[in-house]
C-alpha cells in the first residue's frame, strides 16, 4: 500500500466558476476569470451563454483541453439574445436551475434541457417560486422536470420561504429579482452556500443578507470584475479523506475555499479526530481561502445533522467512506436532498459501500455506518455520478488495489485530471 505525500492544488470551485460566467455575461464590460474550473458542468454554462450571444474566450490547451483562464465580454442585464436552439445544460443542475431564473427575466422565449439525469431531477423547486414572481415557466412534459419552456412575462418581487436549503433555488430567485419590480427576499431553513450573495454584490447588485435571509433590490447595473476562483473544497475532500484513511500519509492541499457555508467537512472530520491544520488563511475575491495540512489519523464515528448538512451536502459520499474506516458508528441525518443529486446518493453510497464489505444501513434522510468492517476492492457502479466515482476510487486507496469503476470518466464533470492528480501523490 502506498501513502499520500506532497502538495496538491485542486481545480477551481465549481459553484464559483458557474457564477463568474453567468454574472460576467450579465455585467457591462469585461470579466476576467482565473482559476476557472474547466469541468464539463462549467463548460455547459459557457455554451449556454454563448448560445445567447455572449462572447466568452477560453484558453485552448490542445487535445480538446481548456485552461483555467476565461474572459467574458458581458453585455449588461438586458444584453442576452434569443438562442436559436434549445439551451443544453448537460449534467449540470446548477446551470439548469440558476439559468431558469435569468431566463424568466428575458424578453425572449427559451427552451432548456440537459442529459438523461437532468431530465429526472426536480425543477418544481424553481418553477414554483419563479411562477409566484409572475414568470411564465413550465415543464414541457408536465412532470416537474426539464425540458423547461420559459416565455417573456413581467416579474414582481416576492418574499419566499424556501422549503429547501438550496443555493441553486436561492440564486435562481435572486437573479429573477434583478428583473422584477420591487424587492425580492428569500428565506431558507438553513443557510446554503452564499457565493451568489458575495459575488453578485461585488458586481454591483444591491443585496443585503442576515442569517438565513437575503434581499435583492433591482435597478443597479452589474460591472465586469476580475475574479480569482479558489480551489474547490468538494474536490479537496477526496484528497483530505484519502490522506486521513491511508496510513503514513502527510499532504498539503493548497488554495482551498473554506467559506463557512462550504466547509462543513472540516468540522465533521475534526469531530472524528482528524489531524487537519489550516495554513495561510486569507481572502481571495471575497472568499475565505486556506492551505490544508492533513495527516493520517485515527478516526472515530460521529453524528452529522441539522444546519451543517447544506455546508457539506456534496461531500457526504466521501464522508461515508471515511466513516467506514473510522472506529464506531457514524449517523448522517437531515440529508434527504442526497436523493435528488446526480444519482440517489443514499442508494448509490449504500450499494457500493456494501459491495466493498462495509456495514451501512440507509435511512429516509441519510445513513448509519458501523465503521471498522474489513473492506475489499470491488467493482463499483458509479451511475455516471462524478462524486460516487471519486469517492469510491478514494475508498480503495488504503487497500493497495483499486476499485474498478464502470465509468471513471464521469469525474470530468467536476474534476478533469482527478485520477492523475491522486496517483501523483501516492508514494
Ligand atoms: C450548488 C448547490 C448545491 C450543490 C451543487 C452546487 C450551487 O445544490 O449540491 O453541487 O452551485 O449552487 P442545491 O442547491 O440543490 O443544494
Amino acid at each position: 500500500m502506498k501513502a499520500l505525500k506532497g502538495k496538491i492544488k485542486v481545480p477551481g470551485d465549481k459553484s464559483i466558476s458557474h457564477r463568474a460566467i453567468m454574472f460576467g455575461s450579465l455585467a457591462e464590460g469585461t470579466t476576467e476569470v482565473t482559476g476557472f474550473l474547466p469541468g464539463a458542468d462549467c463548460l455547459s454554462t459557457i455554451a449556454c451563454f454563448r448560445q445567447m450571444g455572449i462572447e466568452i474566450e477560453t484558453e485552448d490547451l490542445g487535445d480538446g483541453k481548456i485552461g483555467d483562464q476565461v474572459v467574458v465580454h458581458g453585455k449588461g442585464l438586458h444584453g442576452l439574445s434569443k438562442p436559436s436552439e434549445t439551451l443544453y445544460t448537460g449534467n449540470s443542475g446548477t446551470t439548469t436551475r440558476i439559468i431558469s431564473g435569468i431566463l424568466s427575466g428575458q424578453s425572449f422565449e427559451s427552451r432548456l434541457t440537459g442529459d438523461a439525469s437532468i431530465e429526472k431531477r426536480p425543477m418544481k423547486r424553481v418553477i414554483e417560486p419563479l411562477s409566484l414572481m409572475g414568470a411564465d415557466i413550465s415543464s414541457e412534459k408536465n412532470n416537474g422536470c426539464a425540458p423547461l419552456v420559459i416565455r417573456p412575462s413581467k416579474l414582481h418581487g416576492i418574499t419566499y420561504d424556501s422549503p429547501v436549503a438550496s443555493a441553486q433555488v436561492k440564486s435562481a430567485i435572486l437573479l429573477a429579482g434583478l428583473y422584477a419590480k420591487g424587492e425580492t427576499t428569500v428565506r431558507e431553513p438553513a443557510l446554503s452556500r452564499n457565493h451568489t450573495e458575495l459575488m453578485l454584490s461585488a458586481f454591483g447588485a444591491k443585496l443585503s443578507s442576515e442569517n438565513n435571509e437575503v434581499t435583492v433590490t433591482p435597478g443597479s447595473p452589474l460591472h465586469g470584475q476580475k475574479i480569482r476562483v479558489p480551489g474547490d473544497i468538494s474536490s479537496a475532500a477526496y484528497f483530505l479523506t484519502a490522506a486521513l484513511i491511508t496510513p503514513g500519509s502527510d499532504i498539503v492541499i493548497e488554495n482551498v475555499n473554506i467559506n463557512p457555508t462550504r466547509a462543513g467537512i472540516l468540522e465533521v472530520y475534526k469531530a472524528m479526530g482528524a489531524d487537519i491544520e489550516l495554513l495561510n488563511e486569507r481572502t481571495v475575491s471575497g472568499e475565505a481561502v486556506a492551505d490544508l495540512h492533513v495527516e493520517y489519523s485515527f478516526l472515530h464515528g460521529t453524528t452529522v445533522e441539522g444546519a451543517l448538512i447544506p455546508a457539506l451536502i456534496d461531500e457526504l459520499p466521501v464522508i461515508a467512506v471515511a466513516a467506514a474506516y473510522a472506529d464506531g458508528k457514524t449517523v448522517v441525518k437531515d440529508a434527504s436532498e442526497l436523493k435528488v443529486k446526480e444519482s440517489n446518493r443514499i442508494d448509490t453510497v449504500t450499494e457500493n459501500l456494501r459491495a466493498m464489505g462495509g456495514h451501512i444501513e440507509p435511512t429516509d434522510d441519510g445513513f448509519v455506518i458501523e465503521g471498522g468492517a474489513p473492506l475489499h476492492p470491488t467493482d463499483i457502479k458509479t451511475y455516471d455520478d462524478h462524486r460516487i466515482a471519486m469517492s469510491f476510487y478514494t475508498a480503495s486507496l488504503p487497500l493497495g488495489e483499486a476499485n474498478i469503476l464502470d465509468n471513471p470518466n464521469c469525474a470530468v464533470i467536476s474534476y478533469p485530471g482527478f485520477y492523475r492528480d491522486m496517483e501523483g501523490l501516492l508514494q
